[in-house]
């Protein structure tokens, strides 16, 4: 089977910076595909522990607090918001703070065993669904249609980050920025639950000295010789360009 349990999933995973998120939207709109962001889960979660007073790293105790609550999507949204008990929390997951507890939460297993299922049960609700992250094609979804995984040398994912930093009105030093981006990187990959990896049999996309446009091309080709390949290539859904 080429697919998750519901329809068909495309997985894009890599290090923070090298450009996922807006690939994984623009080839979503391309194909008129829905598209599921990962990250934004563990952010959701280390919002959560942040606001509950709960150390970040004891996985026990941001495992309870999530049971507790909901993290899901407003779907209805281009791209999907992330909705936290219901309340928008795209903002408050996207500052430096949440972004390195995020990385702490998703280093608790109790905590990916939670969010992972999330991730499936959303796919099995989704007829055609590109999902985003650092473990979607290693461990959540191996039989993904196509699994591709995206990279880009830390210096040009710093510049990336800093730039979206900045349009939210954050200032920050880009080398404490470069410095943070491999210490994270580093903790992704070394982690002993689902590190970050290039899954065998990924299809490895170097984002770096490329348009944004040039790599969403590359993947929509790959996706739809995939698609043509399956029998399915009459299954993409209506482009939202
Ligand atoms: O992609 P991002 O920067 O929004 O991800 C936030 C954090 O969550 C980052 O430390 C990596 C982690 N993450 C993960 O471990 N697994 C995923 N599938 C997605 C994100």
């Amino acid at each position: 089977m080429t697919s998750g349990a519901g329809g068909l999933v495309v997985t894009i995973d890599g290090p923070a910076g090298c450009g996922k998120s807006s690939v994984a939207q623009q080839l979503a709109r391309r194909l008129g595909w829905q598209v599921l962001d990962t990250g934004a889960m563990y952010r959701a979660a280390a919002l959560l522990a942040l606001r509950s007073g709960i150390e970040p790293s004891d996985g026990a105790a941001v495992a309870a607090v999530i049971r507790r609550s909901r993290i899901d999507f407003d779907w209805r949204a281009d791209p999907p918001v992330i909705l936290l008990d219901g309340e928008p929390v795209e903002e408050a997951i996207r500052s430096v703070e949440a972004s390195a507890a995020a990385s702490a939460v998703a280093a608790r297993p109790e905590v990916r065993a939670i969010l992972v299922e999330s991730q499936r049960r959303i796919a099995s609700a989704m007829p055609r669904l590109v999902s985003e992250g650092r473990d979607q094609g290693s461990v959540v979804f191996p039989d993904a249609l196509v699994r591709f995984f995206l990279d880009a040398p830390v210096e040009e994912r710093a510049h990336r980050r800093l730039l979206q930093l900045e349009q939210a009105g954050e200032r920050v030093d880009e080398l404490a920025l470069r410095r943070a981006i491999r210490e994270r990187d580093e903790h992704d990959r070394a982690r002993a639950v689902a590190p970050l990896v290039r899954p065998p049999g990924a299809v490895v996309v170097d984002t770096g000295g490329t348009t944004l446009e040039q790599v969403v091309d590359r993947l929509e080709r790959e996706v739809r010789d995939a698609l043509r390949r399956v029998g399915a290539e009459g299954t993409a859904g209506t482009p939202r360009r």
